[in-house]
């Protein structure tokens, strides 16, 4: 595995590595979260609500002049989502959308009747100056526009869905929230049998998180989880589309990471 130097990323999103970090890791680090063999998948709340507020500065405060967040990449990576293209679906959602959405991107290559946005910040994420759903539709990269049916400003841990979705998206969240396992069966628990969920994340391995949790401290970043608890959850579904990258993080002098790009079909019989 390779090394892993001290790095501590400030609210600001500045990277701070090598013995300059080493004082602020050690004062600020998320080692106790760490479980046995799963990485770091639950925190308390409160350590979620400065991840938060560092998530909330970045794009109001740091970024007011970006316009995605790697939705196209995403694409790309998904070919061109072609695992669900000409599909219809009557009622999509998107957990954890950001200012900008992945439907965006991918309900040009299938029909949403319905679409239903969930992020704790969507509230702030409409007076973000680029944001895509700011009155009331969402507007697609072809310009066309799907109006929202609903927008949930909270996190999914304490989400009671309203109804169930034949399409849950969910690409870059995971690492940004409180707990996993309840996500999780949150997820299985929205969607219909024969209902579509498509994932991506980042793809750690416990020996690594248990490496970076004595080296690293990234604010907006809380959770690293295993691979193993995120393939005890794809294995739940019917694969239709499977795929792991290696990609280099934005920090040079760190070591590159496994990504993970899901779709599946949750089993009509579950
Ligand atoms: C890196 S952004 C990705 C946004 C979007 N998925 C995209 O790909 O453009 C992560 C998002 O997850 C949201 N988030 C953080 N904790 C969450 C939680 N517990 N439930 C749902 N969303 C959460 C953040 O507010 C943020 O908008």
């Amino acid at each position: 595995m390779p090394e892993t130097d001290w790095t501590y990323v400030t609210r600001d999103f500045e990277v701070v590595t090598g013995e300059a970090a080493r004082p602020l890791v050690e004062k600020t680090n998320d080692r106790r979260y760490l479980t046995r063999d799963g990485g770091i998948h639950t925190v308390s709340v409160d350590r979620w609500k400065l991840a938060q507020d560092a998530e909330r500065h970045h794009w109001l405060g740091l970024r007011p002049h970006l316009t995605e967040d790697r939705n196209t990449d995403h694409a790309f990576m998904y070919d061109r989502y072609s695992a669900i293209h000409n599909q219809t679906f009557e009622n999509a959602i998107e957990l954890g959308c950001g200012p900008f959405t992945n439907v965006a991107v991918l309900a040009q290559r299938c029909t949403v009747k319905r679409l239903s946005l969930l992020d704790p910040l969507i509230e702030d994420y409409v007076k973000h100056p680029n944001c895509l759903y700011r009155d009331g539709a969402l507007r697609l990269q072809s310009g066309a526009r799907l109006p929202i049916a609903e927008r949930f400003a909270l996190p999914i841990e304490q989400f009671q869905p309203p109804v169930k979705y034949d399409l849950v998206v969910m690409l870059n969240v995971i690492e940004h929230c409180y707990n996993v396992p309840v996500i999780f069966r949150k997820i299985w628990d929205m969607l219909t049998p024969g209902g579509v969920i498509l994932f991506h994340d980042r793809y750690y391995d416990h020996a690594r998180v248990m490496a970076e949790a004595e080296m690293v401290y990234h604010t907006a970043r809380p959770l690293k989880v295993d691979r193993g608890l995120m393939n005890g959850f794809i294995k739940c579904f019917n694969s239709i589309f499977f795929r792991t990258i290696l990609t280099r993080s934005e920090a040079a002098r760190s070591a590159p990471r496994d990504q993970v790009y899901f779709v599946g079909r949750k089993p009509d019989a579950a």
